[in-house]
Parts: structure tokens; C-alpha cells; sequence
């Protein structure tokens, strides 16, 4: 790792263990050029790709070319040039109302460690294995300054990128645009072949699916202006060679550690040079700054990777899981938690979660979690949001009383929270009614008979916290899920001006972070999962305070495959909620087995989502097993190394991945035969990530309650347990067992010898 101006050239070479980022300082003009991002190179000379250079732009020679120069050169930091038509990643206006803008390199500074970028969530390291580079840019008339800073760790080939703005001229200006991520580069791969663009994209029960497309000319790209990362999108833009599989051909990823509004955006121009942007989405943004004040950007994330998009995994999994998950439970096994949720739905009462915990124990579930309906009046979904005290009439005896029994039991407690909401129907709305998000003389659009809480505002948040609070400090609660269950509309704060009305969105994420901050703070030992009508929320800014999130509210283990696949492209599996829930699925009436259930589910944090008191004592004989399986496996699944073999998405048949420990010496794989198809041969799939010169026990762990006569690994051609050497397994292949039906699945463990 290093990071170093090389004076002669004028370039900066920002150098991770296996890629490299430069920039160039324009002699004549003190433009800050990008001129590579991609494998290592060394230290030499790279002007020579500057992309202007064939028509080489000096102000004394070719001034009059300047427009048809900017238009064509590889930008680090595009404002609003003259010549330059393509989207820019900042946008200034002025009282004039103009936006034109050029920011020039004044200075840099190189230096060890990472700063801290105030009320946002971002990565960190040690000083001693981290390095930034602060390039400081300036628009010469405008006096705005633009700090660009770029970090990398010794450990990960990733570098992260943000900005902050800084008025310094005497007048205010309005910051329409501010994005975290700019990068100009031809279209065409090694190969000569354009890249593809991957996102993750759906809907609630369907989020994070894969889609590619090809990159057309002009604007493609996502984003989200619900206030929250959505269902919809994932502040996540993939470049792949078409060329590019798990394994090999050049990927890059770009990724925005956020929870708000986003935009990411592919623009091809004429010269088949895409600018790739991402950052806040400059719809419904704007902020002013009075002389001497700043905007920080959220930090942008870029990772470079020439051995697949399972190369490109492995640096953000081990981005996120070093620096970035914080917390005493970042690198802990996680409690098997039983959650109420899909068992009652808003039907409880203290002797129902008393008789689900009871139940839970004897099979060996570690915690139980009273989702929603325990507090205010709530019933149902029309009322109580904003009134978090005990509701006594359902919980008769009061939240202590619950939580003792269940602690009593030998069981943890969690408890499910809505905090940015409020209810019509509450006594805080009927105290506060301009809390809510709004505008005037309009009345706000409900989404599940609820308002969004204006998080802007620092009572707002004070008092909310405050009665969470004091719920947490009145019993030994040891888990919260914090949940988000609509999108944010009618932007509108009563306390914001008329100019910064376009500021209201990030303010609210400001302020959620806030509070987050504060309960961890305060909470340091609580487990936190983040939520948000399933994966809503599933962002790299919500990592920062909650080192897992609930994946998706769609539970049934085929549409869960391609949801963590997509989830788990970027994420580690630690940080993904996933539970065993009962068939037919609530969302998509599908039956599979309990075991092929567990199967998926122990690919996340693991736990149960049903009536246990009501399972069939046949279901009921896979828990201990499934628990068994999740004590034996879980420190493999949460540190090591993930692998994609398979994928029902583009096969419709079955999907395989595997997880390998960082020294080889284990691992295990998922193969789920999703639809069965008549012939009575296995498949054979190769099984990357071993060490070829080691010899592995090769074991197929079924649940143990599967009676002999139905376990179709007892005739696997490998058998159910047999000794391979890693190369064999790696470049000829294991036979996957072949199933009689739908929906089947095992768990084969690898284990040095
Ligand atoms: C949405 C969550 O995703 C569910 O798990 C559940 O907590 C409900 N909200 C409760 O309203």
C-alpha cells in the first residue's frame, strides 16, 4: 500500500496490494486529470494515456480548442465546464444564479490514518495501515473550495472516495449537486469489449435481484428519492467484462455509504468514454452555504477487481467486516433468535410469547423477539406509532415482568422498534402534529396509515429517543430490530425555510445517524438489526451502526436464493437477517422442506420466524439439528471467504455457493436442487477457493432428522463421506447429490485431513 506524488510526472499513484488509481495536475492548467484505475502498475510514467493528448490542449498554442479538449478529457472532478456537455458530479449556483464551474488543483496533502467525516457513518483503520491522499481543488472565481480525499487500508484492494465543499468567498451559495464518486474511463475492456452494467434491483419480498444490461449511449443508472435506499435500488453500479465470470475478467464496483436518496449513473458518450457517477441524488438536494461554511459528501467506495465478481466480493466482504461493522458483536456469533412476527402478526399477548419462548428453549433457540403490537394502542397497522410506552393490557404485568420470565427461561430478549414513525392515531401526533413530515395547507399521504417523523428536527429526535430509551433501561432488553416501514413523501419541514426546504432529505439521514449513534453509544452491548419492511435499508451506511440488517420480508428458501445472492455480491453473509419460517409461505405460497429452509437461512444470521408451538413435531425434530449446524458452522460463515458456484437466477434449476476459511482448511457448500429434472446422473461442479495440495474429508451433513430411506446422499457417487484432494475437487469436480423432487438441498463440508 502507498500513496505518492510523483513531482516530474505531477501524478498521484494511489497503490493497494493489487490496483492502482492515478491522476495527473495538467501543466498549463492545473486541471486534475484521472488517467487510470485498474491492476497494479509500477511507478512510471502515464501521461501518455492522458486522453487529450493527441490534441494536446496549451492555453499560449490551442486556447480557442479549449471547449472541444474539456469534452473529451478524463475528468476527476467535473464541475460545469464549458466544453464539457457530459453530467457533472458537482454543481454550484451562485446569487447571480449562475453554475458554471471550474475547480482547479491548488495543493495536496498526503498522510497516515483516515479523519473522521463528521455525522456520517464511514470505513476507518489503524493509522498505521491506512493512507489518504487530500487533493484541495479550488474555483478561482467562486471561491469555492473542494476537498477530495482518497483512503485505502493494507488490507483491501478497495479505495474510498469523498468530498467536502467549502465556501470560502463572501457571499452564499447553493450546492445543488455534490456526488462522492466520478470517474471518466473508456467503455471497452482489456479485451476490447464494452463492459456491461450490473445492478442490484426489486421490489418489497424481491430486493436485491442481479440484472445486467449492456451500456447504451447516453444516461443509464438508478436511484432512489424515497428518502431511503428502497426496495428498488441499491446504491451499487457493477461494470463487468462480458468476458468476466466468478472468477475471472475485469469487474468494477461502486458502492455509496448511505441510507438516503442516491443516484448512480452510467453516461456513454460519443468517444465511448463512460462517466461513472454516484452520490447523493441531486433531486430534492440542495443546500446553502453562508460564507465559511462546508457540506461533507457520504463516502463512495471503488473496488477494482481482474479475478471476477467473486474477486470483487471478497474485497468488499472484507472491507465491510474490517472497517466498517463496528461493535462488540462485529466478529460474534450471533443468538438464534425466535421472532413473533409471521407466528401472530399483531394477535398476542404476554402468555403467547411466554408459551412461544417456553417452547423455543426446549429445542435450543437462544432469544426470543416481540415484534410489533407491544406497545400504544396497537392492534393493528392503523394506530400507536410515536407512543412507545408498554401497552399493559397485552402485556399484562408490564415489560419487566416478560422479560425476567424469558430471562428466567434461560432466553435473551429482543424488541422491535419503529422510531421514525407516528401514527394519526397516537397520542404523540395528537400532542405534535407538525412532527410529521409535511407541507402546509396539504394533507400528507399516508402509506400504511402512518407519517414519517421530521428527523431534521433535534426535539424531534430528542424526545423519540428519549422514550426508546427509557423502554431499553427498563428491562434487560438484548437485541433491537429498529424498522422503517414507508417511504418518505411530501417533503416538507416546518422548521426549514423556504430556501432549504431541498436540504429537509439529508437532514433526515443526518438525524437518523444521529440517534443510531446515540443508542449504541449508550447501548454498547445491545444487538442492532436494521430494517426496513424487509431489506428497504440494506445500505453500507446502516452497517456503520448495526453489524446485521433484515435481508427481505419474503422468507420462502426459493426467492430467498436470489435474494442473498444479490445481497451477498457485496455484503458479507454476517450481516444478513435470514430465519426459517412456516410453509406454505406467507408472501408466495410455496412449500419446501424445513430442512432445505435451514439450509438457506444458516447462509445469514439464522434464526426462526414461526409458531413453534404449532409445528409438526416431524418440522420440529430438524431444530436441534439445524442449531447443531448453525454452532458447527457459523464461525466459518461469518469470516470466511464466499464463493458462487451456481446460481438458480440463470440456470432455473438449482444453486450452489460455498463459504471457505481463509486458511483452506474447511469449507462448506450449499447445493440446493431447486426444480428437479428427469435424469438420474449428478451434476459435477468444480469447487473453487481450496488448496489444491491438501486432501479434504468431504462430508454431506443432512439435518439428522432425515429417516434413511428418504437420504438420496447415501447414494451419491462420492457417498456420503469420502476423502478428495483439493485439486481434484477444484478442477474435476464433486458430484452434487441427486434428489427425488422439488426444493431439496445439503450442506457438504469440506475438512482438511
Ligand atoms: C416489517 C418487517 O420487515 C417485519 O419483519 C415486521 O417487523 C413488520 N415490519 C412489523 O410491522
Amino acid at each position: 500500500m502507498n500513496i505518492q506524488f510523483l513531482e516530474k510526472e505531477r501524478i498521484f499513484k494511489i497503490d493497494t496490494e493489487h490496483v492502482s488509481y492515478v491522476m495527473a495536475v495538467m501543466d498549463d492548467e492545473q486541471f486534475l486529470e484521472h488517467v487510470y484505475f485498474g491492476r497494479r502498475v509500477g511507478d512510471s510514467d502515464l501521461r501518455y494515456l492522458l486522453r487529450h493528448r493527441e490534441n494536446p490542449y496549451t492555453v499560449s498554442s490551442n486556447g480557442g480548442e479549449r471547449g472541444k479538449v474539456l469534452a473529451c478529457m478524463h475528468h476527476e472532478l467535473p464541475g460545469e465546464l464549458t466544453g464539457d456537455h457530459r453530467d457533472g458530479a458537482v454543481t454550484v449556483r451562485t446569487q447571480g444564479g449562475h453554475t458554471v464551474l471550474q475547480p482547479y488543483y491548488v495543493s495536496h496533502r498526503i498522510y497516515k490514518g483516515k479523519d473522521r467525516l463528521e455525522g456520517l457513518p464511514a470505513t476507518f483503520g489503524h493509522a498505521d495501515d491506512t493512507m489518504t491522499l487530500e487533493i484541495t481543488m479550488e474555483d478561482p472565481v467562486l471561491h469555492v473550495r473542494f476537498l477530495l480525499s482518497y483512503s485505502i487500508f493494507g488490507d483491501t484492494d478497495a479505495i474510498m472516495r469523498n468530498m467536502k465543499v467549502i465556501n470560502d468567498g463572501g457571499s452564499a451559495v447553493r450546492l445543488e449537486k455534490a456526488l462522492s464518486l466520478s470517474l471518466d474511463m473508456d467503455v471497452f475492456d482489456g479485451d476490447q469489449h464494452p463492459f456491461r452494467l450490473l445492478t442490484l434491483d426489486g421490489m418489497w419480498v424481491r430486493e436485491r435481484h442481479m440484472n445486467f444490461r449492456d451500456i447504451g449511449y447516453g444516461f443509464q443508472g438508478i436511484s432512489s428519492n424515497r428518502g431511503e435506499t428502497s426496495h428498488h435500488e441499491q446504491p451499487f453500479l457493477g461494470l463487468v467484462s462480458p468476458n468476466a465470470t466468478q472468477h475471472v475478467g475485469e469487474v468494477y464496483g461502486f458502492h455509496l455509504i448511505y441510507s438516503g436518496n442516491f443516484r448512480g449513473q452510467v453516461e456513454r458518450d460519443a468517444y465511448d468514454c463512460i462517466r461513472v457517477t454516484l452520490g447523493i441524488n441531486p433531486d430534492r438536494f440542495a443546500f446553502t452555504l453562508q460564507p465559511g461554511e462546508s457540506f461533507q459528501t457520504p463516502e463512495g467506495v471503488m473496488v477494482y477487481s481482474d479475478a471476477g465478481l467473486g474477486g470483487m466480493t471478497h474485497t468488499f466482504h472484507d472491507l465491510y467486516r474490517n472497517h466498517l461493522i463496528r461493535g462488540v458483536w462485529r466478529d460474534k456469533k450471533r443468538p438464534i433468535l425466535i421472532n413473533n412476527w409471521e407466528a401472530t402478526y399483531f394477535d398476542f399477548d404476554e402468555q403467547k410469547i411466554l408459551d412461544i419462548a417456553r417452547e423455543a428453549k426446549k429445542w435450543g433457540i437462544e432469544m426470543l423477539v416481540m415484534d410489533d403490537g407491544w406497545f400504544g394502542k396497537r392492534d393493528d397497522d392503523h394506530s400507536g406509532l410515536g407512543d412507545w410506552f408498554v401497552n399493559e393490557k397485552k402485556i399484562k404485568g408490564g415489560l419487566k415482568k416478560l422479560v425476567d420470565e424469558i430471562n428466567a427461561l434461560g432466553m435473551k430478549f429482543g424488541l422491535w422498534f419503529e422510531p421514525e414513525m407516528i401514527s394519526p392515531d397516537s397520542d404523540l401526533y395528537r400532542a405534535h402534529p407538525d412532527w410529521a413530515i409535511r407541507v402546509p395547507d396539504r394533507e400528507p399521504c399516508q402509506l400504511r396509515w402512518q407519517y414519517v417523523l421530521d428527523l431534521s428536527r433535534k426535539e424531534v429526535r430528542d424526545r423519540v429517543y428519549e422514550m426508546v430509551s427509557n423502554v431499553l433501561r427498563s428491562a434487560n432488553i438484548e437485541y433491537v430490530k429498529w424498522d422503517m416501514n414507508r417511504t418518505l413523501t411530501d417533503f416538507g419541514s416546518t422548521c426549514l425555510g423556504a430556501d432549504n426546504q431541498d436540504e429537509l432529505c439529508h437532514r433526515y439521514v443526518l438525524g437518523l445517524y444521529e440517534m443510531q449513534d446515540r443508542l449504541t453509544k449508550d447501548f454498547p452491548n445491545l444487538l442492532l438489526e436494521n430494517c426496513s419492511g424487509g431489506g428497504a435499508r440494506f445500505d453500507p451506511g446502516m452497517l456503520y451502526y448495526s453489524p446485521q440488517i433484515w435481508c427481505s420480508d419474503d422468507t420462502d428458501a426459493v426467492e430467498r436464493l436470489m435474494i442473498q445472492e444479490g445481497t451477498s455480491l457485496i455484503y458479507p453473509l454476517s450481516t444478513m437477517g435470514a430465519h426459517v419460517s412456516v410453509v406454505p409461505n406467507h408472501v408466495v405460497g410455496r412449500s419446501t422442506s424445513f430442512e432445505t429452509r435451514g439450509n438457506v437461512a444458516l447462509a445469514g444470521t439464522f434464526g426462526y420466524e414461526l409458531d413453534i408451538t404449532k409445528l409438526d413435531d416431524k418440522d420440529k425434530a430438524h431444530i436441534p439439528h439445524q442449531i447443531a449446524l448453525y454452532h458447527k458452522y457459523n464461525d466459518l460463515i461469518r469470516r470466511g471467504d464466499y464463493y458462487r458456484i451456481a446460481s438458480y437466477r440463470e440456470n432455473h434449476l438449482y444453486d450452489c455457493y460455498e463459504v471457505v476459511s481463509k486458511d483452506k482448511t474447511e469449507a462448506l457448500i450449499t447445493y440446493v436442487q431447486v426444480l428437479k429434472v428427469p435424469e438420474d446422473r449428478s451434476r459435477i461442479l468444480r469447487i473453487p477457493g481450496l488448496d489444491p495440495d491438501k486432501e479434504y474429508a468431504v462430508i454431506v451433513d443432512r439435518t439428522g432428522a432425515i429417516a434413511p430411506e428418504d437420504d438420496e446422499t447415501m447414494v451419491l457417487p462420492v457417498g456420503p463421506r469420502t476423502q478428495m484432494r483439493g485439486d481434484a475437487l477444484m478442477y474435476a469436480g464433486l458430484p452434487m447429490p441427486n434428489f427425488w423432487g422439488d426444493f431439496r438441498s445439503a450442506l457438504i463440508y469440506l475438512s482438511e485431513i
